[in-house]
């Protein structure tokens, strides 16, 4: 089953946003197979956006993805990445729609409150990064039938 690493960022969890956003996945049939909230150390961040090193924000970046306490989840289901991918929304808050998270509750570009992996292979490293396999849960749900 497809597994994908998904970040409430510092703003998130500042605003109190932490359980409407995990709603918005459960909603969708999600399914939450690991969470913590996490101080992100300088060297796990650049770890996690090592593909945008030498890009004019990434250090800015990196200091704002340490700046404060971080939700991070493990979600699991068919077609995981592109689904919440779609529930997140775009990057660009100015193109994010509404009914989606970014398109609802953001309305700065860095401050977009979620992170989502982009493809299996960011997912399968950036939860690495973040999880042992021992935090990871595998159990099934009732209504797995029905979703
Ligand atoms: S790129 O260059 O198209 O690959 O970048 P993009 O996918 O748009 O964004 C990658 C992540 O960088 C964040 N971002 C920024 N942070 C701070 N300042 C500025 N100006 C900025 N522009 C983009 C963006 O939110 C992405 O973070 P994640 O966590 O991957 O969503």
């Amino acid at each position: 089953m497809e597994r994908t690493f998904l970040m409430v960022k510092p703003d998130g969890v500042q605003r109190g946003l932490v359980g409407r956003i995990i709603s918005r996945f459960e909603d969708k049939g999600l399914k939450l197979i690991a969470g913590k909230l996490v101080q992100i150390t300088e060297e796990q961040a650049k770890r996690h956006y090592a593909e945008h090193e030498g890009k004019p924000f990434f250090e800015s970046l990196v200091r704002f993805i340490t700046s404060g306490p971080v939700f991070a989840m493990v979600w699991q289901g068919d077609d995981v990445i592109t689904l919440s991918r779609m529930v997140i929304g775009k990057t660009q808050v100015t193109e994010a729609l509404p009914g989606t998270i970014r398109g609802d509750f953001a309305a700065h570009t860095p401050f977009n409150l979620i992170h989502g992996s982009d493809s299996l292979e960011s997912a399968e490293r950036e939860i690495a990064n973040f999880f042992e396999p021992h935090e990871i849960l595998n159990y099934s749900r009732s209504i797995d039938p029905w979703i």
